[in-house]
């Protein structure tokens, strides 16, 4: 079959379309024929070679497709159903065919839900529900900032949190042309980042930046706020966290990582991934989806490393 490999760690370039075999399903897991994969920060990671993984990798946390295979023990899936899945914890997606646990599919019957879209629910879609409902634990009426608030996990952050019952939903982003985009997936307000200082205190903040954000965020934390670390999009040195000042001033950070949760919980994962999908097939959850062809991998994670795409990239691979 076709897959993207990364041969190699190092830019977009190394990212080649090989000729690999078709992955079986084992116990507990299914294969499914893939028609979209979603293009994700996550992958540009392992290209760079921040997981050690073996080379030749595949990546590709999420994807759309039919079932075509199903292992030992795999109940409640057919062959053939139209499905949306999370890959993220063996990775896999950018092919022809991907494996995995059945608790990480979302059927898609009954839905009217074009299979480009399915593809770019799975991951942010569900980070978003399981950051703010598990780990940040919102409460009705609660005021929430997000970083990057147009990019694909803040796009989905906003309006899952308007979901969950937030109060405020504000949101910052790094260039004035993203603004208006942002005021679009369920924010209040959206402002530059260097302004967020002035936006208020907020029971809830999200951030995926890092470096400078990061440090920014703590002091925009209320009393008995929480601040969850997603993800570090700027690249930048890892931040100290001061214990004592948590202590002094009640305030908690945590973090979240979905390969991980999902590895560990996945039934929890798949139960949000299937609220994400319904979601997105409902019109409750917006995703700016923008096709490429899986061939055009290389520039996929060129224009998500240029800080410049809104919104959600996916690769037609079927
Ligand atoms: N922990 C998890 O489970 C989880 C799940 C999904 C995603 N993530 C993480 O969340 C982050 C965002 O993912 P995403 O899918 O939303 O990606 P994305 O759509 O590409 O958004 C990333 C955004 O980060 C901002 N940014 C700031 N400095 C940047 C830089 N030097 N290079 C590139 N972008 C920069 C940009 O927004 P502005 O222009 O507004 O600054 C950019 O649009 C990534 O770090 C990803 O690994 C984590």
């Amino acid at each position: 079959m076709k897959a993207i490999t990364i041969p190699r760690f190092g830019d977009a370039d190394v990212l080649r379309l090989d000729e690999v075999e078709v992955p079986e399903p084992g116990p507990g897991q299914v294969s499914i024929d893939v028609a979209y994969a979603g293009a994700n920060f996550a992958e540009i990671l392992y290209r760079q070679g921040l997981a050690d993984v073996p080379l030749p990798f595949v990546p590709g946390i999420e994807v759309s497709g039919r079932v075509r295979a199903l292992g030992p023990g795999v109940e409640g899936l057919r062959v053939g159903q139209p499905v949306a899945a999370l890959t993220i914890v063996d990775s896999g997606g950018y092919a022809e065919v991907a494996v995995t646990s059945a608790e990480l599919v979302a059927p898609l019957d009954g839905y009217d839900l074009e299979l480009g879209l399915a593809a770019a629910l799975p991951s942010n879609s569900t980070t978003a529900f399981l950051v703010l409902d598990r780990v940040a634990r919102i409460e009705p009426g609660e005021s929430v900032l997000v970083h990057a608030a147009a990019g694909g996990l803040g796009s989905q952050l906003g309006q899952a949190a308007r979901l969950l019952g937030a109060g405020r939903v504000v949101g910052t982003v790094g260039n004035a042309a993203k603004i208006e985009t942002a005021l679009g997936y369920g924010y209040d307000e959206v402002v530059l980042r260097e302004q967020a200082a002035g936006a208020g205190r907020f029971d809830v903040v999200v951030d995926l930046v890092g470096g400078a954000a990061r440090r920014g965020s703590l002091d925009l934390l209320a009393p008995m706020g929480r601040m969850v670390v997603l993800g570090n999009a700027s690249g930048a040195e890892d931040v100290g966290i001061p214990a004592n000042e948590l202590w002094l001033t009640n305030k908690t950070v945590s973090g979240f990582n979905l390969a991980a949760f999902s590895a560990a919980f996945p039934e929890v994962a798949g139960q949000a991934l299937r609220r994400a999908v319904a979601g997105g097939a409902s019109g409750e959850l917006r995703v700016g989806v923008e096709t490429l062809r899986l061939e055009q991998a290389a520039e996929a994670h060129r224009r998500i490393e240029s800080g410049r795409t809104t919104g959600k990239l996916v690769l037609e691979v079927g």
